[in-house]
């Protein structure tokens, strides 16, 4: 194991072994606000992404397949979803289903609405992980006019979204 393995794996395991306690000694109506904040911090991390990686599609298009800009571009691009997109949206994910259940909030039609949405959101990530292999691979053939309009999905779904957590119109 090499020095920062190391170092990470020693501040891991204290936090995850504090986040074990808390879930098993403290209460759930006391744990909410918490899980509340990483689900709002998980959700901004994960549409910070889903957002910014389009456009470094549309200036991925006009880099020359081979170049050096291309190759920094396929970094970036892998790193921002491996690295922040998908561990956010887990985290969103695992945090939004520990509040349904603590919540008892299967019956709120807002929340119907809301999960459709999110699912729609996680296809999104799901396009956007695709369109990652195909430059990584040097196959994209789709232009950046297709980029930009595809830009706009994520930035309505999150209106949306955010509008029907928040207002919980019905
Ligand atoms: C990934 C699947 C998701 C699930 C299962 C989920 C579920 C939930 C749940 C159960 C709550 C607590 C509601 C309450 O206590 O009244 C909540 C709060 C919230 N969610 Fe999500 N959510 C998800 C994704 C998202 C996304 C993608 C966004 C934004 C784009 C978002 C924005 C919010 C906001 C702003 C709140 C705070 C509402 C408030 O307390 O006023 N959520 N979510």
């Amino acid at each position: 194991m090499n020095g920062g393995r190391a170092i990470q794996l020693a501040l891991a395991a204290p936090l995850l072994a504090a986040i074990v306690a808390a879930f098993i000694f403290v209460s759930p109506a006391r744990l909410y606000p918490w899980i509340l904040s990483l689900h709002i911090v998980a959700v901004i991390s994960w549409m910070a992404g889903l957002l910014y990686l389009p456009r470094l599609f549309v200036y991925h298009c006009d880099a020359e397949t081979g170049s050096r800009q291309s190759e920094t571009f396929k970094l970036m691009e892998r790193r921002l979803l491996r690295q922040i997109m998908t561990p956010a949206m887990i985290v969103a994910w695992a945090a939004g289903l520990w509040m349904i259940w603590a919540g008892g909030l299967l019956q709120a039609h807002w929340l119907h609405a809301k999960l459709v949405l999110v699912l729609l959101l996680s296809g999104v990530h799901g396009m956007s992980a695709r369109y990652v292999r195909d430059f990584a691979a040097d196959r994209n053939r789709r232009s950046p006019v297709f980029y930009r309009a595809f830009n706009e999905v994520p930035t309505l779904l999150m209106v949306v979204i955010v509008i029907l957590a928040v207002v919980k119109p019905f």
